[in-house]
C-alpha cells in the first residue's frame, strides 16, 4: 500500500473506535519491528520520526527505509508522521521529502524548549496547515505543554505545569484547522513520568473527557503514552542497567483515552526499553560475540513483541484491510472543499477545525 495520509487513518479508527499506536524509529531495525508487529497483527500504523531522528539517520536513508516499508508491507495502511516539528522549514521540508503527516509543536519556541503564548502557536501553526493541506498532508498541533524531554525537544517538568485548557483547544482547532491535537494531561516523555502509580491527580484522564465533549470530532493525541512496563525495566537492570524505579501510563488508562476520543497513541520509550534490554541480555550472556546481528536480532524481536501488544491493547489490530489508501491529491481537494479554519462556520465538523458550538 502507498503511504496513507494519517488523517485517512484517524477516521477510520473514530469510525472503529479505536486508537492507533505512533511508533517512533531511528532506524532500519526499529522500522522492521513495527512493520512486523503491523504484519502479525493486521494493524494500520503510524510511523514517526522526530528531528533528531532525522538528524541521526540523514532524512533519506529514513525516507527510503519508510518506501521500503512500504513496499515489502503492501497489506499494511502506513502513515509516515513528522513528531514535535518546531518550526514551519522542518514541516516544510518533511512533506518534501514525503511524509503524509507532520506535527507542528507550536506550544513551544523554535529552541524547543520555551513555552509559547497561544498567539504564537495558533499563528504557527495555520502556516503550516495551510502548507500541509494544499498538498493533502495531514497536520498535528498541540495545545498545552507536555512534560519531559524527548530527543532534545521538550520544556522539561513534570507535565502537569502547563496542563491543556479545553476551552483554549477548541480556539485552537477552530483557528488552526489542524487534524489531531495533541493534548497536556499530564503525561511527558521517557522512561520516568510518575513515581507511583498514576491516580487523576496526575494523569488528568478527566481533561481529556472533557475536550472530547468539546470536540467530538477532534482527533485526540496522547503523547508520553509508553507504560515503562516493570519487566523491562528489570530485564534492562538484570544485565547491568541502572534504571530508576518509576511508572508509565497504565495500558488501562490509555484505553479509557481511547474511548474518549484519542486515536494517536506516541510511544518510544517502551520499544527503547526492550531494544535495550535485549542487547544487554546478548553482551552480558555471550561476551565472545561481537557480530551485531547477534544482538540486534534479539533487539529488533523483543521491540517487535512490545509493539505488537500495544497494536493489540489499542485495539488497531485486525483493521489493516478495512480501506485503500487515498492519495494526497484526493486529500488535497477534500481539504480544498472544506470551510476555511477560522471562517466562522459554527456546525460541530471539529475534525475539520470547527470546535462544537458553545
Ligand atoms: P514515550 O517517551 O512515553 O514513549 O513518549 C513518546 C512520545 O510521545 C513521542 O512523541
Amino acid at each position: 500500500m502507498p503511504l496513507v495520509p494519517m488523517r485517512q487513518m484517524l477516521d477510520e479508527a473514530a469510525k472503529g473506535g479505536y486508537g492507533v499506536g505512533a511508533f517512533n524509529v531511528n532506524n532500519m531495525e526499529q522500522i522492521q519491528a513495527i512493520m512486523e508487529a503491523a504484519r502479525e497483527t493486521r494493524s494500520p500504523v503510524v510511523v514517526q520520526a522526530s528531528r533528531g531522528a532525522r538528524k541521526y539517520t540523514n532524512d533519506k536513508f529514513l525516507y527510503h527505509l519508510m518506501q521500503a516499508a512500504a513496499e515489502l508491507y503492501p497489506e499494511i495502511p502506513m502513515a509516515l508522521h513528522l513528531d514535535h516539528g518546531n518550526s514551519f522549514e522542518t514541516c516544510r521540508s518533511a512533506i518534501e521529502l514525503g511524509f503524509t503527516s507532520v506535527m507542528i509543536d507550536g506550544s513551544l519556541r523554535e529552541d524547543g524548549k520555551t513555552p509559547s503564548d497561544f498567539k504564537y502557536n495558533v499563528e504557527l501553526t495555520r502556516k503550516v496547515v495551510d502548507f500541509a493541506h494544499a498538498r493533502g498532508v495531514s497536520v498535528e498541533g498541540e495545545i498545552g505543554t507536555l512534560g519531559g524531554i524527548e530527543d532534545g525537544h521538550g520544556a522539561g517538568g513534570s507535565g502537569l505545569e502547563h496542563l491543556t485548557d479545553p476551552d483554549q483547544a477548541v480556539g485552537f482547532v477552530r483557528e488552526t484547522g489542524a487534524d489531531a491535537l495533541a493534548v497536556a494531561i499530564g503525561t511527558s516523555h521517557g522512561a520516568y513520568k510518575f513515581s507511583v502509580k498514576p491516580t487523576e491527580a496526575v494523569l488528568k484522564i478527566s481533561l481529556i473527557k472533557k475536550i472530547h465533549e468539546l470536540l467530538p470530532a477532534t482527533h485526540l493525541v496522547m503523547h508520553g503514552s509508553s507504560s515503562v512496563p516493570q519487566e523491562l525495566r528489570d530485564q534492562v537492570n538484570k544485565y547491568g542497567g541502572r534504571l530508576k524505579p518509576a511508572w508509565g501510563v497504565p495500558v488501562e488508562e490509555i484505553q479509557e483515552g481511547i474511548r474518549h476520543g484519542v486515536r494517536k497513541v506516541n510511544v518510544d520509550t517502551d520499544s527503547r526499553l526492550a531494544v535495550t534490554g535485549a542487547i544487554r541480555k546478548v553482551f552480558a550472556e555471550a561476551p565472545e560475540k561481537f557480530d551485531p546481528r547477534d544482538y540486534l536480532k534479539p533487539a529488533r524481536e523483543a521491540m517487535q513483541q512490545v509493539v505488537a501488544e500495544r497494536m493489540r491493547q489499542f485495539g488497531q489490530a485486525g483493521h489493516a484491510g478495512d480501506y485503500q489508501a487515498k492519495t494526497l491529491e484526493e486529500m488535497a481537494e477534500l481539504y480544498a472543499g472544506a470551510p476555511k479554519a477560522g471562517s466562522g462556520c459554527s456546525c460541530c465538523c471539529g475534525g475539520h477545525g470547527k470546535g462544537k458550538k458553545k
